[in-house]
């Protein structure tokens, strides 16, 4: 059954008559530029084909009333900093409800029965795209479409922070708000500029494969980088690394520790990374491309240590067998590997590269073809 109906079907059980309405919003994938959000630097993202889907319909309380498919629970809260829900995954609803409240927008009650097909802890934003997808809706429903784009990709990365635990950057929720098929978005995380780059190439495709890998980024060392981040940009005197050369990185190496070292030293580089990926794309040169995201596996693995040995083992495979680029995206510590692929190499990858992860770690990897696609939504 297609999500929709499965939806209205769930709603409708729940919920009675009359309907709601449909809103979406989408996953993400990112090409370069990992963990430089919240070091004010450049990310490539965009969204992909796969979303977080609710019916919604204000009740005229001041509860909320969640139903979640997936997880198959139910929910309900009121709307008071107060009436927070235990459950994880309803925090999330009720984060985006409190941010708007907070930042003087409306929200009543409502009824929502919600379904995904985002995976779980892959790095591909579930969270994002379940927070965009109801600060979308909310401002539809309740605020005229007032709200406008940046405040809502910065309502849901408030929730991470101040509901779900997560010191997260932007780049998740600007990707699921701001999304357009076709493009990936270049997003200056400083001051919120953007630009999209239609991504078409003629010889490559990107695919996903996912190693089931687990990762939990609350409480989870995704937050200790970002101080790690913090502390050197402190020590020298500045708001965030991006404005620190690798050479006024060096200078100040024997006062910071060698992991905070290491962690500054990969986010720098990182940061000249993304240019130089952007600028390769543009002379259509996927060589580059795909040494740069070689490179940043390298950091990501040595040196800010988000990696882990599935992963490294699905890099090392994709290089020995002739792939482009690949890398481990997302916030790490798990997920997937971003591969660009020549076309004429993509069905041996995949083939080998699920094949020899199974002999060696007893599960399949899934295999998710990257479609650029729409962000946050009404859905007719
Ligand atoms: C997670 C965070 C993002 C970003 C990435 C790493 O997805 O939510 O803000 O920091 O990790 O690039």
């Amino acid at each position: 059954m297609e999500m929709k109906e499965l939806i209205r079907n769930a709603f409708t059980e729940r919920f009675g008559t009359p309907e709601g309405e449909f809103f979406a919003s989408a996953g993400r994938i990112n090409l370069i530029g990992e963990h430089t959000d919240y070091n004010e630097g450049f990310v490539f993202p965009g969204a992909i084909d796969k979303v977080i889907m609710a019916e919604i319909r204000p009740n005229g309380t001041d509860r909320v009333r969640v139903f979640s498919i997936d997880i198959d629970e139910y929910c309900e809260f009121g709307l008071r900093e107060e009436d927070a829900p235990e459950q994880g995954w309803a925090r999330y609803i009720f984060g985006v409800c409190r941010e708007i409240i907070k930042r003087g927008g409306k929200v009543g009650g409502f009824d929502t029965v919600f379904a995904g097909n985002v995976p779980l802890g892959a790095g591909l934003s579930s969270s994002a795209a379940l927070e965009s997808c109801f600060a979308f809706a909310l401002n539809e429903l309740f605020n005229e479409g007032k709200i406008d784009k940046f405040e809502l990709a910065k309502i849901g990365q408030s929730t991470e922070h101040n509901y779900c635990g997560v010191n997260c950057g932007i780049m998740d929720q600007f990707a699921s708000v701001f999304g357009k098929k076709g493009s990936l978005i270049r997003l200056d995380c400083r001051d919120l500029s953007y630009e999209y780059f239609p991504f078409a190439p003629e010889h490559h495709r990107l695919v996903l494969i996912d190693s089931r890998v687990k990762h939990e980024l609350k409480d989870s060392p995704y937050n200790k980088r970002r101080e790690s981040c913090e502390r050197v940009a402190k020590s020298l005197g500045v708001p965030s690394l991006r404005d620190v050369s690798l050479a006024e990185l060096n200078a100040v190496k024997v006062t910071l520790s060698d992991e905070d070292y290491r962690r500054a030293k990969y986010v720098i580089e990182e940061r000249d990374r993304v240019l130089t990926v952007c600028a390769a794309l543009e002379r259509g040169d996927y060589d580059e491309v795909g040494k740069m995201m070689y490179a940043t596996h390298e950091g990501l693995s040595k040196d800010y240590e988000v990696s882990c040995e599935e992963l490294d083992f699905l890099a090392d495979t994709a290089k020995e067998l002739g792939v482009t680029g690949s890398r481990i995206m997302g916030g790490g510590f798990g997920g997937c590997t971003i591969n660009l692929v020549e076309n004429d190499l993509y069905d041996k990858f995949v083939t080998e590269a699920v094949a020899r992860f199974k002999q060696k770690y007893g599960h399949e990897p899934k295999v998710y073809d990257v479609i650029i696609s729409d962000g946050a939504r009404r859905v007719e």
